[in-house]
């Protein structure tokens, strides 16, 4: 099983929209089952896979002990998606990480976020799981507009740390809407959502690489 996880300490920082869509994605296009594990106390992720229609791409969620799913894990095939809580860090951020092939962080490109996120990718890249190279991490601009100021400060500030930018997402109302009923972008028409679809062919890509 592939596993992704989905991480950033700021809070609202887009961890669970990236999370959700990332599961719905994979229940679209990808190979195998896809199940979501929600880390935060809050279940954003999994209120929002009680909404899902039964009718839409199956996403399952992982619920119960983590040591039964570490064990079973290993051996099934498929997706698990990670969702992760605001202020994560220490021991709760390295078993989050041992669980993880991948790591996804998104980041909002404004100063308050950059800030917040600073000593977070410090410590992400510190981490032995992220030295020994175990596990990988991609960076995704939330909300932005590529051509702007904010995306190239934002760009120029990562430049640093030596992370691939997987993608931008612009900001739109067309991810809370899908939310509201349960389903990702991609369970959407082409006419509401397709620059949307587009946006995350490179983090399709890059999970499944
Ligand atoms: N690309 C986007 N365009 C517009 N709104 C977005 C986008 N990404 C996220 N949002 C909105 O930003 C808000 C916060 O997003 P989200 O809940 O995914 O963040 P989070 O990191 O999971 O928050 P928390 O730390 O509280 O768990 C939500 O209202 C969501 O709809
Ligand atoms: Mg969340």
């Amino acid at each position: 099983m592939k596993s992704v996880l989905i991480v950033n300490p700021k809070g609202g920082a887009g961890k669970t929209t990236l999370a959700t869509n990332l599961a719905g994605g994979l229940a679209s296009f990808g190979n195998g089952e896809v199940r979501l594990w929600d880390l935060d106390r809050q279940h954003s992720s999994l209120e929002w896979l009680a909404l899902r229609p039964a009718d839409r791409p199956a996403i399952s969620p992982l619920v119960g002990n983590k040591q039964d799913h570490g064990h079973s894990r290993k051996k099934s095939a498929g997706w698990l998606i990670l969702d992760s809580p605001a202020g994560i860090h220490g021991k709760m951020l390295q078993r989050a990480l041992k669980l993880a092939n991948k790591v996804i962080v998104p980041i909002q490109p404004s100063i308050f976020d950059i800030a917040a996120s600073d000593d977070f990718l410090r410590e992400l890249r510190e981490e032995k799981v992220v030295r020994k190279e175990k596990c990988r991490i991609g960076i995704v601009g939330m909300r932005v507009d590529p051509r702007t100021r904010a995306a190239s400060t934002l760009g120029a500030y990562l430049q640093q740390y030596d992370l691939p930018i997987l993608t931008w997402l612009r900001d739109t109302q067309v991810y809370a809407n899908a939310a509201f009923n349960g389903l990702s972008i991609f369970d959407l028409p082409d006419s509401v959502s397709g620059r949307d679809t587009e946006q995350w062919q490179p983090i399709l890509e890059w999970v499944s690489d």
